[in-house]
């Protein structure tokens, strides 16, 4: 049968082998697998920001799920809810992106400074149609990043905004003179500048952000970049709004006529089980749409792999960054909940395509230098849900916590030779493979399962290191759909996991539909 080979920091490849007829591959026998890492053959650092949020103000995101205001009975400090607090302190969270998304180019940042009983009532026209009070803005989100030691990435206003607003938000935020900003801040509680490191020039300006030609809005970009000013050591990287999914054309256009005015490119991409029409439910669904939500997420390694391409062409230096700024899952509404709040559960299936998309970022680290998912709290493929009170951590969430040592590594090789998981038309290989050295030079391999039934027998060799052991955590649950509820906390949560030695490799017993990570002692 086929196994696929798949080496960590190249483009995967397809080998044929004998050995396994069809019958054994759908029996219940463990799958066999190898993954050969090379610790001596370093390569690039895997940028802390990979593992970014995105908090944009839709539904119960920001609302209730970070900013309760001062006067709830829910425990907060200064309005933050404490529970939301320390869980992200947990995953160290190194930026946030905010306040959209598409709510970013209807955002007017005067409505979210000064006292808060007097701040306008706008409507959220993109999310729900609600009441947007405005109780959180620029104070609020730089405080909160602050709080829970993340950098502040802030989407500026292109759609409906002007320069002359965008070059005074920036200058609000960051001076440090005696400008009337810098005073009018200073009166609204805070005397020293924030730290301002990554400012995006809009967002999605091929949708919602204006519906622009890509032509239009390199020009409109450039214009508004140019004005994006700030004292030397706090100026941000300006970030240019990038492509939706595959349209490499949006690229070539921005990249050939706008590069020398940008320090980060971003593209978007979404993984549905279905179409947008009818992408699917997030619980109770079927294998085909666990192996249809799988192979769809591993279509970022292309797009990122042919965005990047067109990067090359021109910026060979790699000057400037991919930013994956919005990724994740996206399922049908929750039944019960506003439409409009992209509200949706999480379940063992979304911690195996944040693994995997992680696992493709950390393969791309040289060009993809920041990823936010959508989105941290309460919408789409959040980290944690809350209700009133109440709050529980998702599988993704653990998959971040169990991915922390990867954040500012040193990425390694890890060539993997497995057998595809196939069903209903779709086929992935079975395991994947991430490995790095930590900060502090001891090793890391996460490793991934996808395979809903079969356990994975993976033998790893680590060459240029004498490993001895491997312990860490593994996450997996009986059912495919396996999530918390707040009744239930705890159904998917991470287990202790060892492997064992064999002669000069480690062998490890993944069970189906799993995500390990381990340290390696040497
Ligand atoms: O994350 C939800 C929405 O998805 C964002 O507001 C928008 O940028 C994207 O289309």
């Amino acid at each position: 049968m086929n196994r696929i080979i798949r080496n960590a920091l190249a483009v995967a490849a397809v080998a044929t082998c004998a050995g396994m007829s069809t019958v054994q591959a759908q029996s219940s026998a463990p799958l066999t697998a190898t993954v050969n890492v090379r610790a001596d053959q370093p390569g690039p650092r895997i940028h802390r920001n990979i593992y970014g949020q995105f908090a944009e103000h839709l539904g119960r995101g920001i609302y209730e799920g970070v900013w309760v205001g001062e006067d709830s009975p829910i425990p907060n400090t200064r309005g933050y809810r404490n529970d939301v607090l320390e869980a992200l302190r947990k995953l160290k969270v190194p930026v946030v992106r905010w306040p959209g998304g598409c709510f970013a180019d209807e955002y007017h940042w005067r409505d979210g400074i000064g006292p808060r009983e007097q701040r306008p009532v706008k409507i959220n026209t993109h999310w729900g149609g609600v009441e947007e009070r405005n109780a959180f803005g620029t104070h609020e989100f730089l405080d909160f990043v602050e709080l829970i030691g993340a950098d502040a990435y802030v989407a500026g206003n292109v759609g409906t905004g002007s320069p002359q607003e965008m070059a005074e938000w920036v200058e609000y935020i960051t001076a440090d003179s005696n400008s009337e900003l810098a005073q009018l801040r200073r009166k609204n509680g805070r005397d020293k500048p924030w730290r301002l490191p990554y400012f995006g020039v809009g967002n999605e300006n091929w949708g919602c952000g204006g519906n622009m030609r890509p032509e239009y809005y390199a020009d409109l970009y450039r214009r508004f970049a140019t004005f994006i000013k700030a004292p030397h050591d706090n100026r941000p990287e300006r970030v240019a709004g990038g492509a939706n999914g595959d349209d490499y054309r949006w690229t070539e256009v921005l990249l050939s006529r706008a590069a020398p005015h940008m320090e980060a490119y971003s593209i978007h991409y979404y993984t549905l089980p279905g179409r947008w029409e009818d992408k699917g439910p997030s619980t109770g669904f079927e294998e085909d749409q666990w192996a249809s939500t799988l192979s769809h997420a591993l279509r970022m390694d292309e797009l990122v792999t042919k965005h990047s391409a067109i990067m090359d062409e021109y910026d060979p230096e790699k000057r400037i960054g991919l930013y994956v700024d919005e990724w994740g899952t996206w399922y049908d509404p929750e039944p019960g909940h506003n439409p409009g709040f992209l509200y949706q559960q999480n379940t063992l299936r979304d911690a195996l395509v944040a693994a995997l998309t992680l696992d493709i970022f950390h393969r791309h680290a040289e060009r993809v230098r920041m990823s936010n998912i959508a989105q941290m709290v309460n919408v789409l493929q959040a980290m944690i849900l809350t209700d009133k009170e109440k709050m529980i951590l998702t599988p993704t969430y653990h998959v971040f916590e169990m991915y922390v040592p990867f954040q500012d590594a040193t990425a390694l090789p890890a060539q993997v030779e497995t057998p595809p998981y196939r069903y209903a038309g779709h086929e992935l290989p079975a395991v994947d493979a991430s490995a790095a050295r930590d900060t502090e030079g001891r090793l890391h391999l996460a490793l991934v399962n996808v395979d809903p039934h079969r356990r994975a027998a993976v033998t790893a060799r680590i060459e240029g290191a004498r490993v001895r052991a491997a312990e860490g955590r593994v996450l997996t649950a009986g059912a495919i759909d396996a999530h918390n509820t707040f009744e239930r906390p705890d159904t998917v949560r991470p287990a202790p996991f060892k492997a064992t030695r064999r002669g000069d490799a480690l062998v490890f017993d993944l069970p189906p539909k799993s995500v390990v990570v381990v340290a390696l002692r040497e």
